[in-house]
């Protein structure tokens, strides 16, 4: 058995810590997996901000959506998309574009910046899990904007894109349920997606439960944290929009 195969195949997120905390040498070896990922241009343009503060961490709980549980990791990484670094650089360095003044970051610059946060949070996940610590992803930290910025002093050009919460824990919840691989993978180009498909693809959930699609719409995407989400989304992507 292929132990990382093992590991990726049985990962859950956790959301029950339990009081162990998490060393500063699993931080240390956590983080060095971290800088490993891959990042586009090896620009890296991701800044991770490890937080242990326990007021900070109760702060996050409220903020992020009101989950207390987050209140009780270990150790939380925030990871910040950025373009603020490459921009002072370029700045201070002068550079010019076709002869013209420098731009500053564009939207291609941010969704590139995502992308190495994201990978970063990744490997953040695994070497936590592989260590048998418990994690979870917090896309909450997308919300409250005006909040975040200040408290974690987060300049222009830089986005929260995930909060991973990590700790020990006593038991582990059973492995939830994905999607058929078919529905999720096809080869060589995309899928023809008719109603056979849609039917198929949602047939367990809508057996599970009726009117599946209204009841998950209004807890998802009616819901005021998603409102709420979609506000603070746009007060960051302002600054890339110009
Ligand atoms: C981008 C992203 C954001 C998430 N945000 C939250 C969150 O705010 N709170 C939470 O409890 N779980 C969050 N999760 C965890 C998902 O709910 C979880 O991965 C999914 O339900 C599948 O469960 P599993 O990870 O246990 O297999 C998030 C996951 C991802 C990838």
């Amino acid at each position: 058995m292929n132990p990382v195969i093992d590991l990726l195949k049985n990962h859950t997120s956790i959301r029950l810590f339990n009081e162990q905390p998490v060393t500063d040498e699993e931080e240390q070896a956590i983080l060095a997996c971290v800088l490993r990922g891959a990042s586009a241009g090896n620009m890296m343009q991701y800044t991770i901000i490890p937080i242990r503060n326990k007021e900070t961490l109760a702060k996050l709980a409220e903020s992020c959506d009101d989950q207390p549980f987050i209140a009780k990791a270990g150790l939380a990484l925030l990871f910040v998309a950025d373009n603020y670094k490459w921009k002072r650089f370029f700045e201070s360095r002068g550079v010019t574009d076709h002869g013209a003044p420098y731009r500053g970051p564009e939207i291609p610059d941010l969704m590139l910046a995502i992308q190495d946060a994201m990978i970063a949070a990744q490997n953040s996940v695994i070497a936590a899990e592989s260590l048998g610590l418990g994690t979870c992803y917090i896309g909450d930290i997308m919300e409250q904007a005006e909040y975040h910025r200040e408290l974690f002093h987060l300049p222009s050009y830089t986005m929260p894109v995930t909060l991973v919460v990590m700790g020990h824990f006593d038991s582990k919840p059973q492995l939830r349920s994905r999607f058929d691989t078919q529905y999720v993978v096809s080869r060589e180009v995309y899928p023809s997606v008719d109603e056979t498909f849609i039917n198929g693809m949602f047939q367990k959930e809508e057996s599970k439960q009726e009117n599946f699609a209204q009841k998950f719409y209004s807890r998802k995407i009616e819901a005021d944290f998603f409102k709420e989400m979609i506000r603070s989304v746009n007060v960051y992507l302002a600054q890339w929009l110009k």
